[in-house]
């Protein structure tokens, strides 16, 4: 399968010995709505990382005390405005604690832009697919490969109706876009994976898949673009802590080799991902991450040690 013409290449590699990339500021949120239930966009001022970040990118937040750290992906940002757009789900302590700061609050702690710039090819005919939170992730991501020139189809799939998120920015940028939520509510009523086989079925060229969601969907969209050979993407959300590939947090094996998503990845090629242990790695985690006194990064050098 040809990978198409290289449009960009900027993959860097942040190891904690390149960190000059990275900037800590003082975050004030200058915009807030929630765009569906417990689903949040804020508009943060961050000028250098709005002005470096690049599609793909993540940054990751600290919003109290001595508490863990979590990646969000950078949506967008507006370099003359000097703020990045991020939008999130409230699903744990550290993102409910994000979802009750008000315009005029700072965040604690804010470092980015982390991780690889998506490599942004001209693949001719692209299926671009987010789950849930996925949208977020993908909508940047999409665009730049419409900015390359391929031509997107979309895929928003979400649990029901009122948990679709951003669909009229994936109109924009797509050709045409299929909403499928769990219980029928809007859209076609089914799985992404069901719109996906449908198009592919049809007989529609399609020379690349790009999917970001729960690991469960890249997983199943991966096993169906294996059968047919189309080359996909993923972009993998392990248990993230530093984003600097020091505490071995985010380990994930793709192609038979150990990889650190914060600085390999996020994105990788979903054929060669071992799904079966990310998920282990992930439920190995859920003890601390439903512990809200948690001493995060000690207790997640302790689980790489054992595991
Ligand atoms: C590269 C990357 C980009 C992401 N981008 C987004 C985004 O744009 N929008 C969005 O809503 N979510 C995003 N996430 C997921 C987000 O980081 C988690 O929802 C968040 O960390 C939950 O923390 P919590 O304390 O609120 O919940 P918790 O109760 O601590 O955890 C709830 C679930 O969130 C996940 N999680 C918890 N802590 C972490 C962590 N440190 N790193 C990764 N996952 C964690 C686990 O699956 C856990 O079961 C991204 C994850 C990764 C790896
Ligand atoms: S988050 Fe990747 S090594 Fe720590």
């Amino acid at each position: 399968m040809p990978d198409g013409k290289l449009v960009a290449q900027n993959r860097r590699h942040t190891r904690f010995s390149d960190c000059k990339e990275m900037i800590h500021t003082v975050n004030e949120l200058v915009a807030k709505n929630e765009i569906a239930p417990s689903t949040f966009q804020i508009f943060v001022r961050a000028p250098e990382i709005a002005r470096k970040r690049e599609a793909g990118q993540f940054v990751v937040l600290r919003v109290h005390g001595p508490g863990e750290r979590f990646p969000l992906t950078i949506v967008s940002s507006d370099p003359d405005e000097g703020t990045i757009e991020l939008i999130f789900q409230a699903v744990g302590k550290s993102t409910e604690i994000l979802a009750a700061h008000r315009v005029g609050d700072s965040i604690l702690d804010l470092v980015g832009p982390l991780g690889n710039p998506t490599e942004i090819h001209d693949y001719g005919r692209c299926v671009v697919i987010g789950g849930g939170y996925g949208m977020a992730p993908v909508i940047p991501i999409a665009q730049a490969l419409r900015d390359a020139g391929n031509t997107l189809i979309g895929i928003n799939g979400a649990r029901s109706r009122e948990n679709v998120i951003l669909e009229d920015r994936l109109r924009e940028i797509c050709e045409r876009v299929e909403v499928c939520t769990d219980d029928g509510s809007y859209g076609r009523k089914g799985f992404v994976t069901d719109a996906l086989r449908d198009i592919i079925e049809a007989g529609e060229q399609i020379d690349m898949v790009l999917a970001v969601g729960p690991t469960p969907m890249m997983r199943a969209i991966a096993d169906l673009t294996r059968e047919y050979e189309i080359k996909t993407i993923v972009s993998l959300n392990p248990i993230m802590v530093d984003g600097t590939g020091m505490c071995g947090g985010c380990r994930v094996e793709v192609g038979g080799e150990t990889k650190f998503a914060c600085v390999d990845g996020p994105e990788f090629d979903g054929h060669l991902v071992d799904f079966e242990m990310l998920m282990k790695r992930q439920k190995m985690y859920d003890h601390l991450v439903s512990d809200g006194s948690r001493q995060y990064t000690c207790q997640l050098r302790e689980a790489k040690n054992n595991g």
